[in-house]
């Protein structure tokens, strides 16, 4: 596979996201946010949420490094970095009081990406919520859908002169799911009183903050983006059947249908029934947004998982198909699942565009004599970037491609083991060293980046 298979004018990127890398957690009035929190919190055994114990304190240190970690995407070739604004460094408390060492911060960063020659692309909320809101009620209240539209409406105010595309939510179904529904990650909170509302809400603020971005910067391209898979019922017969259905309406089309104004659902996971509740009569219309592009995130398969209690709900888990190649995290490797939910997307009929703004593998990688020899991870994108050019092939408009990650980094509830980046870091020195992987996409894509140890 060579990269240049693709379409000209295909947009080449890495992402990060900010509490993944930046640690400085109260520098320069930054407020706390809820993942500062739950990291910390311990129980009466001193155990916490992070399976190794860690935290993002310090994590890549990237809030003082961001030049190194720019200077090292330009060294692998690439023309673009999708990086997360922290909403807590600019909005210390969640409401409209601005901590401009916060904006100012994030200006000098994408100042420094257009002078290296890489196109910023901005990520609103990729997790982590200031704290003050959650102590508010977070996201299942009401008025943090408003309290994100007045950001969203700061940010493109401070930034829109000198930021093109952006993305409104990282992955809606991951932290609402997650976050609210099963308790693994910030704030921990569990059950379907948390979620339904958190969902609804998230879906208004993604049209809300769209908008305000739209209102605010100067020529805005605005899109989302969504974790989305290929679900597989578990065994064969209707009700496995049924449960692939439910599963997909929850994993996949929950925060996709209701801004495409198709309403939620609930038909096919009678659960989501519920979120009625929580929608009031003037969100129908509010909710509707023609965003420019969407953002397709794939990692993997995960499986429907049938559960016979009340509500018809099905529980997502990762395949585990060993026949298949499984990542460090034991997920699959799946490139045809990619192409699968990009027919998926395209099937709307009503997206104009495509970005693939993740796709990643963590393997246990090690650095010797100055070099990471992770064939795997070259193998991965390759085969994962020959199914974007069959669905350009196939007449989807995807243009775009960002690597998760840049570099290595904390990998939210799973600590620091998994490492997912082009670039190695040694955390305890912050060493940054370009793997393989990267010295590959370096190559295809003309960097400077060229292996100096052994082979
Ligand atoms: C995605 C997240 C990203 C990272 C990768 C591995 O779901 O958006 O922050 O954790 O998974």
């Amino acid at each position: 596979m060579n990269l240049d298979e693709l379409d000209e004018g295909f947009t080449w990127g890495v992402a990060t996201a900010a509490y993944q890398i930046e640690g400085s957690p109260s520098a320069d009035g930054k407020g706390p946010s809820i993942w500062d929190t739950f990291t910390h919190k311990r129980n009466r055994l001193g155990r916490g949420p992070i399976k190794d114990g860690s935290t993002g304190d310090i994590a890549t240190d990237s809030y003082r490094r961001y030049p190194d970690d720019i200077a090292l995407t330009a060294a692998m070739g690439f023309d673009a970095y999708r990086f997360s604004l922290s909403w807590p460094r600019i909005c210390p408390d969640g409401d409209g009081r601005i901590n401009q060492a916060g904006l100012d911060h994030y200006r000098r960063m994408a100042d420094a990406c257009l002078v290296a020659g890489i196109e910023p692309w901005v990520t609103l909320y990729h997790w982590d919520l200031p704290q003050t809101l959650e102590d508010a009620g977070g996201w299942p209240n009401r008025d943090t859908v408003f309290r994100f539209a007045d950001y969203a409406g700061i940010v493109g105010a401070a930034l829109g002169d000198r930021v093109t595309n952006w993305m409104v939510f990282n992955e809606a179904l991951s932290f609402t799911l997650l976050g609210h529904m099963v308790g693994a990650h910030a704030p921990g909170r569990r059950g379907f009183h948390n979620f339904l509302p958190a969902a609804h809400h998230v879906n208004l603020a993604t049209a809300m903050g769209a908008r305000a971005l739209r209102a605010t910067a100067t020529s805005p391209v605005v899109g989302t983006t969504a974790y989305l898979s290929p679900p597989i019922g578990s065994g064969p017969g209707p009700l496995a059947r049924q449960a692939e259905r439910a599963a997909d309406a929850v994993l996949n089309r929950l925060f996709l249908e209701p801004n495409l104004g198709l309403g939620y659902p609930w038909r096919e996971a009678p659960v989501l029934r519920a979120i009625e509740r929580h929608i009031v009569a003037e969100d129908e219309r509010d909710l509707v947004i023609d965003l420019d592009f969407l953002g397709v995130q794939y990692y993997t398969r995960l499986r429907a998982q049938w559960l016979p209690i009340p509500g018809l709900w099905t529980y997502p888990r990762f395949g585990r198909d060993r026949s298949l190649e499984l990542t460090s995290l034991g997920w699959e490797v799946r490139p045809e699942g990619l192409g699968m939910v990009l027919d998926k997307v395209h099937s709307y009929g009503r997206y104009d565009r495509f970005v693939v703004t993740e796709g990643g593998a963590s393997f246990d990688d090690v650095l010797v004599d100055g070099r990471v020899h992770d064939a795997r991870r070259v193998t991965y994108y390759q085969s994962h970037l020959a199914e974007v050019a069959k669905a350009q092939q196939r007449g989807i408009p995807v243009d775009g491609y960002f690597a998760w990650s840049l570099l290595d980094n904390f990998e939210w509830a799973e600590g620091f083991r998994p490492r997912f980046g082009l670039v190695h870091v040694d955390y305890p020195t912050q060493q940054r060293t370009i793997k393989d992987s990267g010295y590959w996409f370096a190559q295809q894509l003309g960097g400077t980046a060229t292996p100096t140890g052994p082979d």
